[in-house]
């Protein structure tokens, strides 16, 4: 059977200072030590798929800096095939600058490099492989997403769209996802809502038909129209996940274990809401450890 999956979008180089708290604009805190370590919402999710057994390949793009360097000898060590990664020479590898709290909270603010050189062209047919599971998310171009999903569609892939972070996408880009990955805050900016009602039964439908909707600490909701209504015997169409409880150190990084847990399973043949309820293990154990991919160790056991 086809169990591959494919990952286009972006590297980052994560710069990662811990403080007790958060600076307030104008002010100057002392923080700890600068960790510099693997990230980017991609190729997180490839080297989380990667780790748990499933042949990934990565189509993305680095400069030609030490920073390029580092992230695909990292990619490979997480067992991703990088040969879709291109080096964009006049580009710095994309950066991100992380603060993290005592509480595992973070903010992030990503200098995109050769992300956002990552042009359509790169992404078509061939360069996807023949995956049974794609991944995207929205740290590449608008464009180049949309040319990949139509790739993925293209080669019979189950395409899934991470809607992070958040810019607002095209109904073309949603017509051409199968599976959409939004947390509360996301998919009430995706449905103009100020804020979703307390009851998931009560929220207004996504544009997608299948959807997770991760609620961090308060684990997700799996929202599947295509599902027989819970009368008919299955599960129903809103099925909430019990979150994990884990001592968070870290949660940068858990959204993208999260996602490449689910496309794992998907590709694996597991429903969407089995795959999410692994997912959701995995989101919650990446928050035990500090980093994106460096807490990725933490997956190991997930799967035999
Ligand atoms: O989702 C976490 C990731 O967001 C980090 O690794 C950072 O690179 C940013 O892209
Ligand atoms: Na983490």
């Amino acid at each position: 059977p086809n169990d591959r999956v494919a990952v286009v979008g972006s590297l980052n180089a994560d710069l990662t200072v811990r403080v007790e708290r958060f600076p307030q604009p104008g002010e100057t805190l002392h923080g700890s030590e600068l960790v510099v370590a693997p990230g980017g919402k991609s190729s997180n999710t490839a080297a989380a798929a990667a780790m748990l057994g499933s042949a990934v390949r990565l189509v993305g793009a680095v400069g030609e800096d030490d920073h390029g360097t580092f992230l695909l000898a990292r990619a490979r060590e997480a067992g991703v095939d990088v040969g879709g990664v291109r080096r964009l020479s006049g580009r710095a590898t994309g950066t991100a600058m992380i603060v993290v709290d005592e509480a595992g909270e973070n903010t992030i603010i990503v200098s995109p490099g050769a992300n956002g050189a990552l042009s359509p062209d790169l992404v078509d047919a061939a360069a996807l492989g023949s995956p049974a599971v794609l991944c995207l998310c929205l740290e590449v171009p608008l464009d180049t997403v949309r040319a990949a999903a139509a790739a993925g569609r293209e080669v019979g892939a189950t395409v899934v769209l991470n809607l992070s972070p958040y810019v607002p996408v095209d109904p073309g880009l949603l017509a051409l996802t199968d599976v959409l990955l939004v947390n509360r805050t996301e998919a009430a900016l995706l449905l103009g809502a100020p804020a979703l009602p307390e009851d998931p039964a009560e929220w207004p439908d996504l544009p997608v038909p299948r959807a997770v909707v991760t609620l961090g600490g308060d684990g997700a909701v799996v929202l599947d129209r295509t599902a027989p209504e819970a009368a008919g015997g299955g599960a129903g169409r809103v099925v909430p996940i019990a979150p994990t409880r884990v001592d968070v150190v870290d949660t940068t990084g858990s959204g993208d274990a999260f996602t490449g847990a689910l496309a794992h399973r998907l590709a694996r043949g597991d429903s969407l809401l089995d795959a999410a309820r692994f997912a959701a293990r995995a989101g919650a154990l990446a928050a035990t450890r500090p980093g994106a991919q460096s807490s990725y160790s933490a997956l190991t056991g997930l799967e035999p």
